[in-house]
């Protein structure tokens, strides 16, 4: 009887300290200093309204009044670091090569047309600029944009160079990187641990683990970043038909899970920005934020702007 009381009042105690501090986190963790938020933010430089990844694309962005830049890196053979998304240059440019096995003068331009990834039947069609630019050409034409860039290889002489321009161009404050790997998220911020990172994938898995069980509230954390996908867009990607059962409740559950604004709450309150990618839908984007996002990645900017005129979507304070 007496231990049934203990158990009881524990637990209890318990649940309640745990749900003060899931409401109010700076009674036990500092709030991080968050020193940029991005509500806009495009996608490859917006894939769907210019060639991914190239200066056409980000000066686009840039003008709309993007609040940042999502680019992905690689390094060539002659240990440059360069923006665009495949390892193998196949899909975007045609040739038959790993962008690790040619020197950054071999580089073949985009072709003209490429399909957006998160946009069924989608192609872009692109302008002049076909070019593979160089980090420090998107870090030179835009000092004070902030960017999100993805580390696309688990080669340390890529993180190192990586932070090494973050630094020259005097960044750390404008940077967020990392993948969902977490060996390349760890030796990223074993390199530079001024430079925030985000949250890989077996560390969102751990951190939907532990607000479950109520024990997120206690732990500290390193991130400064969640950028999660919306499960439930795969069933635009894909044709809704076409998916079995098991894949549809798959989606279905995914989506439950993730999309919980406590979680976002929490973490917002806490100094960790959520960012939700890749949404190209209105009704996507008036989901997310309604959910707490902090903000919405999308392959198309200006409809992306647009949304957020028209919902006087601001900024925290
Ligand atoms: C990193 O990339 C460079 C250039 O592509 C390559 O020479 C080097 O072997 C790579 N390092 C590792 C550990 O993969
Ligand atoms: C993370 O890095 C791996 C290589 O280790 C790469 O294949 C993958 O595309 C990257 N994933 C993301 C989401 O950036
Ligand atoms: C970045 O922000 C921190 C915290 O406010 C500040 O101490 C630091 O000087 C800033 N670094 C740069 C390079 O601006």
């Amino acid at each position: 009887m007496c231990a049934a009381v203990y158990v009881l009042s524990t637990v209890t105690g318990y649940v309640l300290t745990s749900a003060l501090l899931l409401k109010c986190p700076t009674l036990l963790h500092r709030r991080k200093r968050e020193s940029f938020f991005s509500r806009h933010i495009s996608h490859r430089g917006g894939a769907g309204e210019n060639l991914e990844n190239t200066m056409a694309a980000f000066q686009h962005a840039v003008d709309l009044g993007t609040d940042m830049l999502e680019l992905d890196c690689h390094l060539t053979k002659d240990e440059q670091v360069v923006v665009s998304h495949d390892a193998h240059l196949r899909r975007s440019t045609g040739m038959n090569a790993y962008i690790s096995d040619v020197t950054y003068a071999e580089l073949p331009p985009y072709l003209c047309k490429l399909g957006v990834t998160f946009q069924r039947e989608c192609y872009c069609e692109g302008g002049e600029d076909k070019r593979i630019p160089l980090l420090r050409d998107v870090f030179e034409a835009f000092p004070n944009t902030p960017v999100n860039i993805d580390i696309k290889v688990n080669n340390d002489t890529l993180i190192k160079k990586v932070s090494e321009l973050v630094i020259k161009y005097d960044r750390e404050n404008l940077t967020v990187w990392g993948n969902a790997s977490n060996q390349i998220v760890k030796k990223c911020y074993k390199e530079n641990p001024r430079i925030p990172v985000l949250f890989s994938f077996p560390r969102v898995l751990q951190l939907l683990g532990l607000f479950y069980t109520g024990l997120l509230p206690f732990i500290p954390l390193k991130e400064q970043f969640l950028e999660i996908p919306m499960p439930s867009i795969i069933t635009k990607l894909k044709d809704p038909s076409r998916m079995t059962k098991s894949q549809r409740l798959l989606t279905w559950l995914a989506d439950t899970l993730l999309m919980r604004k406590a979680l976002f709450d929490h973490l917002t309150a806490r100094g960790v920005q959520v960012y939700i990618w890749v949404l190209n839908d209105e009704e996507d984007f008036q989901r997310a934020f309604d959910l707490g996002a902090t903000g919405v990645m999308t392959d198309f900017p200006t409809k992306l702007k647009d949304f957020i005129e028209r919902n006087g979507i601001a900024k925290p304070q």
